[in-house]
């Protein structure tokens, strides 16, 4: 069954063994060549399946994967039964979510779509999804793209709340790297937000 038709991919609720599963297939493109666009999609499925393991080991809670097959494009993983975090937001899961950052950006990945849509709360437990746009950096800078990113959610999408959410968002990110770290990232944040609204004005 379809779930949700995206840029990039189709999400179908599938199963796999007979469990709940979810298939995710990057859909090809008409206008791009034939030969490109399969090594695209190949490359592309290959990497967001690395990416979500690699997440695991920072000991972050992402979906199981159950399969992946590059020359479909396609990720069969782990239906996490919960509510979308995007719905369901507290300054406990803000709090979560900034611990996750900071274990990812400790252990040197940028996932880079930090949206509260992109998490899921399975009985009080946060998963995160979606790691096709993640990479590997250790630079404070990717680090600080990935912050303003959800600062920028949760000033938007959960206007009412965003002060006590961004508050325990940096909590939480803190009681992993300290705040000394955290600062550094912080300042970053707001270089990058300066160099955004000189680009505005000139
Ligand atoms: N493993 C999963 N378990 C439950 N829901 C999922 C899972 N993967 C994706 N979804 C749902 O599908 C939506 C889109 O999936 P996502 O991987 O974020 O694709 P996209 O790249 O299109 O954003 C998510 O926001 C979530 O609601
Ligand atoms: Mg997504």
């Amino acid at each position: 069954m379809l779930l949700r038709r995206g840029a990039e991919a189709d999400i179908y609720l599938t199963t796999w063994y007979d469990k709940k599963a979810i298939s995710k297939i990057r859909v090809s493109k008409k206008y791009r060549h034939k030969t490109l666009d399969d090594k695209i999609r190949k490359h592309r499925t290959i990497h967001e399946a690395n990416m979500l393991s690699s997440a695991k080991i920072a000991g972050i809670r992402s979906p199981f994967l159950y399969f992946v097959d590059p020359f479909n494009g396609e990720i069969i993983m782990e239906y996490v039964n919960g509510m979308n975090a995007k719905d369901v937001i507290t300054p406990r899961t803000c709090f979560k979510i900034g611990e996750y950052a900071a274990l990812l950006h400790t252990h040197c990945i940028i996932h880079n779509d930090l949206t509260t849509s992109n998490f899921v709360v399975d009985n009080g437990e946060l998963v995160l999804l979606d790691f096709g746009l993640s990479y590997h950096s250790a630079r404070i800078e990717d680090q600080a793209v990935d912050i303003r990113l959800f600062k920028r959610i949760i000033n938007s999408a959960h206007k009412s709340i965003y002060k006590v959410a961004f508050s325990h968002f940096i909590k939480g990110y803190s009681s992993i790297v300290g705040e000394k770290r955290m600062n550094r990232i912080l300042e970053n944040v707001i270089e990058i937000e300066n160099r955004g609204r000189y680009t505005m004005i000139s």
